[in-house]
């Protein structure tokens, strides 16, 4: 077999083989392909793009390139849950205590993350004490008793996905769907998940800026996910404006605790049960969306999920004390408001420039080597749709710094006020299933 026939063949529109397939995935990842072969092949699969089966093989060729993790020792049906990113996602903060409590095993592998905010790991991370250096051993058995622990990523997890999505990164060939796809689920799956759910954001603060390419992706990985056996899902949600009101790590967890308690802001609430939902009835612990839905609303009216979500920071070295006593999170030295310079409603909260914003505080890493704050971030105290009246306070921002006037401009330039009613956006656009 040769690399410049596979090149050919997809450059002329032709369905691979999976041999194929692993002649590229395997050679590449060895160093015996170049990188120039590897990208025109990159090129030609952008432009004609690839069928279902044959990035069900790719995905399969880029989780078998290294080491997997094997949770078979688990009880239970392990759901993993994905979002594709986005500003103040602070979902998975919430999902895996609230899941978790109703016995749903959630084994979950995490990273730090560039961009807006820290990844799940660094905002836990603000949890006094709180650590993720656990062997699998120990990983394992936590999960085992507790129902929930949360790991670095550790081991050689798909080195081909990462030596091809650092070449895409170069070559113009990030946004290709059946690339996107492969490469997030390849993950999934290496990281040991028996069913996957995904969430996929849309809107300014997400990968996917319209509902379309969202859906495409959607679908994309829910067939994948179905042929390799992995019962998978999608729920399409929106991105447009950040999700919750916390944007910043320490803050996410606040927010996290507010959510769990039952005083969470009704989009991260609603968008936390239906992913929940979703993960509680794939695992086989609902009769149906709606007995799934009952049971979390249940666990969270009865302070359970809160309960195992100190149970969790515990069994990590965290101070759970923090549940009852957020002011133990790191504190910012300096709080300002944003103030309205006008009366009317809120159209619009650009979520990624409002990102931006957060991670100019110092929030998120703008390079892998930045350090994060994990004290700084905003607050965002009026949503789309809501009144405001001049003088009020739109965002709070929690700062290390004294002098904040252009994050302030930045923020002014992203947010709009009309005097028309408005109506706020649609939060869960679509469910994806086979
Ligand atoms: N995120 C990934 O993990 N892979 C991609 O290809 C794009 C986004
Ligand atoms: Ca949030």
């Amino acid at each position: 077999m040769r690399m410049y026939d596979i090149i050919a063949k997809k450059r002329d529109g032709k369905e691979l083989t999976k041999e194929e397939i692993d002649f590229f995935v395997t050679g590449y990842t060895k160093g015996d392909i170049p990188d120039y072969q590897a990208s025109a092949f990159c090129m030609a699969i952008y432009f004609q793009g690839m069928t279902e089966e044959e990035r069900a093989n790719l995905t399969m060729a880029m989780v078998h390139s290294g080491d997997t993790i094997d949770l078979s020792s688990i009880a239970g049906v392990k759901v993993d849950k994905h979002s594709t990113g986005g500003v103040g996602d602070t979902t998975t903060l919430v999902l895996a205590p609230l899941v978790a409590s109703l016995d749903v095993p959630v084994a979950k592998m995490s990273g730090r993350g560039l961009g807006y905010t820290g990844g799940t790991i660094d905002k836990l991370e603000s949890v006094p004490g709180f650590h993720v250096e656990i062997d699998n051993a120990e990983f394992i058995k936590l999960v085992n008793e507790n129902k929930v622990a949360v790991i670095g990523q550790s081991g050689n997890l798909t080195p081909a996905d990462k030596k091809l999505y650092s070449l895409r990164d170069v070559t113009a060939t990030v946004n290709s769907i059946p690339l996107i796809a492969s490469s997030i689920m390849s993950k999934k799956i290496a990281a040991g998940a028996d069913a996957i759910c995904l969430d996929v954001k849309t809107g300014a603060g997400a990968f996917m800026k319209n509902i379309e390419d969202a859906k495409e992706l959607a679908q994309a990985m829910v067939s994948i996910g179905n042929r390799v056996g992995r019962n998978t899902m999608a729920v399409i949600s929106d991105m447009s404006q950040p999700l919750g009101r916390a944007i910043g790590n320490g803050l996410e967890v606040k927010e996290a605790i507010e959510t769990l308690s039952g005083n969470g802001p009704l989009d991260l609430t609603e968008l936390s049960l239906t992913l929940g939902s979703q993960m509680v009835y794939l695992a086989g612990k609902a009769s149906s969306l709606e007995d799934a839905r009952a049971k979390l609303e249940e666990s969270i009216r009865s302070g359970k999920a809160l309960d195992k979500f100190k149970t969790f920071l515990k069994s990590q070295g965290g101070n759970e004390e923090i549940v009852d006593n957020p002011d133990l999170l790191p504190q910012a030295s300096y709080k300002f408001e944003l103030e309205a310079q006008e009366d009317g409603y809120i159209k619009e909260i650009v979520a990624d420039e409002i990102g931006n914003a957060a991670m100019l505080l110092g929030a998120g890493r703008a390079t892998k080597e930045s350090e994060i704050d994990l004290a700084v971030g905003l607050v965002l105290n009026k949503k789309i749709g809501d009144p405001v009246q001049k003088g009020e306070s739109m965002i709070t921002i929690y700062a290390n710094q004294p002098d904040v006037e252009a994050i302030k401009q930045k923020l002014y330039n992203n947010i709009t006020v009309t005097t028309n009613k408005v109506e706020p956006p649609k939060l869960i656009h679509e469910i994806v299933k086979q």
